[in-house]
């Protein structure tokens, strides 16, 4: 099975326009490719009523269940909006600069658990660590501390902060040497498989390239994603 995700992050979508695009490209998705949308909070409502086929995930949740937390949402909130939601990213770099520690990520995950909502646990260096040679340290301490008291997410998606947003990939060496640390990592600990996903700078020019990767089930795509065309010209070469 092949997981391929459209994180729309604080994008402006007009939902329609966006299924009629990526409906004109793709006629058929492949029955081994399961294709997710991450909307914003507000239009995970929108989107469950105008594409009811669509699987959704959330962007982001609260570490509460309930009270005076302004401009939160929790678990249990989430999982009341659609019956379509079945995942949340957690450990998007975008959220961990706000503040996020590797503690609170996990907190959030097993806020999600309880209320029976997968995690996509988001991992992936910035470029100064890359440079320092320490990403294998920095990756690892991402992980270990995730993976205490039996969590385990849904995926595992490698987003290094040096390639998100640029409009160049990480090469595939890059890529590749990343899923080993992740996937040596999860055999050391005896963890079950968990589909390893790529994101950052992913388009329709190089998702083939870069889905030559044996160890990656999928990719978390940005800004190739607002558009349902070049959205669905990725799904085509997956
Ligand atoms: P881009 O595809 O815009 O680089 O974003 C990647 C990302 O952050 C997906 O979560």
């Amino acid at each position: 099975m092949k997981y391929l995700i459209a994180n729309w992050k604080m994008n402006s979508i007009d939902i329609e326009e966006w299924q009629n695009r990526f409906n004109k490209t793709l006629k058929l998705i492949k029955k081994d490719i399961e294709i997710i949308v991450c909307p914003n909070y507000l239009d995970i409502i929108k989107c469950s009523q105008q594409a009811p086929n669509l699987i959704m995930a959330a962007q982001d949740v609260s570490i509460h269940d309930d009270g005076p937390f302004t401009g939160q949402i929790s678990a249990y909130q989430l999982s009341r909006s659609s019956e379509q939601l079945k995942y949340c990213l957690v450990g998007h770099s975008e959220v961990r600069f706000k503040g996020d520690s590797n503690s609170i990520v996990k907190k959030k995950s097993q806020k999600l658990e309880g209320c029976n909502i997968n995690s996509i646990l988001c991992v992936g260096e910035d470029e100064s660590i890359l440079n320092k040679g320490e990403r294998e340290k920095f990756l690892l301490n991402q992980l270990d501390s995730y993976f205490q008291d039996g969590l385990c997410p849904k995926f595992i998606a490698y987003e290094p902060i040096w390639a998100i947003g640029t409009g160049i990939p990480a090469d595939k060496k890059n890529i590749d040497d990343a899923l080993k640390i992740i996937s040596i990592f999860l055999k050391e600990k005896k963890l079950k498989k968990i589909p390893l996903l790529y994101g950052g700078s992913v388009s329709s020019k190089n998702v083939e390239e870069i889905m030559s990767s044996d160890i990656l089930s999928g990719c978390l795509v940005g800004n190739a994603s607002l558009d349902g065309e070049e959205f669905a010209r990725i799904a085509k070469k997956f």
